[in-house]
């Protein structure tokens, strides 16, 4: 049931609590027994505003499709998938500078907790749909795993008209980076994971698409439904959806291109067929002896 925890996880979630009030700042360990042990919807008693934590080992999957060097995570909640996107182990093996982060969380208390999770990131405490109005942006990436359905919301993310709040999410990204990433919920996206990736009907995402020009991509075979035991309080079917605007500008370039090639080929003047050269009969020659054009061995006068 929603929020009702057995007694080691209270315990587990206090200890975390007692961590997140304490004055140092906390080792990695610790920051991770926080991720790990907080519990969403602890001291609600249930979960508020769609708030469902991303399981570690899924938001570790996502971090494979975030390029760039800053990211911005919409509806960050704790800051699970902000955590896994630092791509920290790999920066250091590559001398890479650490990623500039940015969260953004309507619940004040999950920020205070984000804070001392991730003190490196920057925390805004605001209303995802207040985002554009920020000037925020450029990011590289945007990621989130967003609220599903149809969340009470205080308005509409440009664009977009529909009730799905992902989308709204999604749009609001569109507004801050030209690439992203997302978990949704499997019918909002117009593909599923098996083996590969199968088209599928989504008539909530075709709306979006007509509404927005937004089109969202099937990432490189991330089997979400390997970690559908590990969410609390909830077994989503979800998918992970990428964004990315230079493959959408390189694929349209690269249509226009085979078009004005196929226009060219289609209007280009036919040649008249020529008429076959009428030759006219000659009289017969003793061999090897070539006509006036001096085409063969022996030329006439040798
Ligand atoms: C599904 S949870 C995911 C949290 C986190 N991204 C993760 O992956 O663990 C969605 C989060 O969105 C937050 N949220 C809900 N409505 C919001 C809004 N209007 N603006 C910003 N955050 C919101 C919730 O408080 C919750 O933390």
């Amino acid at each position: 049931m929603a929020g009702k925890l057995s007694k080691e996880q209270t315990k587990q979630h206090n200890r975390a609590c007692e961590l997140v009030d304490m004055e140092p700042d906390l080792t990695i360990e610790e920051r991770e027994f926080v991720l790990d042990h907080f519990h969403e919807s602890a001291n609600m008693g249930r979960t508020l505003d769609g708030a469902f934590f991303t399981p570690a080992e899924l938001a570790g999957e996502l971090h494979h499709v975030v390029p760039g060097d800053r990211i911005i995570d919409l509806c960050a909640g704790i800051g699970r998938l902000a955590w896994h996107a630092r791509d920290y182990w790999n920066r250091c093996w590559e001398r890479l500078p650490p990623r500039e982060i940015v969260c953004v969380e309507k619940n004040p208390e999950y920020v205070k907790v984000g804070r001392r999770i991730l003190p490196e990131a920057t925390w805004i405490c605001a209303d995802v749909l207040d985002v554009p109005g920020m000037k925020l942006g450029p990011f590289d990436c945007a990621i989130s795993n967003p609220p599903f359905g149809r969340i009470k919301r205080n308005g509409n993310a440009p664009g977009y008209r529909g009730p799905l709040f992902e989308f709204h999410v999604i749009a609001v990204a569109e507004t801050l980076a030209r690439r992203g990433a997302f978990i949704i919920p499997r019918e909002s996206a117009p593909f599923r994971i098996e083996t590969g990736f199968v088209s599928q009907d989504s008539p909530a995402y075709e709306r979006f698409h007509r509404e927005t020009g937004i089109k969202l991509r099937p990432n490189p075979g991330i089997p979400t439904d390997e970690y559908r035991d590990q969410w609390r309080d909830a077994s989503p079917a979800v998918e992970i959806v990428v964004r990315n605007r230079d493959e959408d500008e390189f694929e349209a370039q690269a249509e226009q291109a085979a078009r004005a090639e196929q226009e060219a080929v289609t209007s280009r003047p036919r040649k008249p067929k020529a008429e076959p050269a009428r030759v006219a009969p000659r009289a017969a020659q003793p061999a090897g002896f070539g006509g006036d054009d001096g085409d063969t061995l022996f030329r006439k006068g040798d």
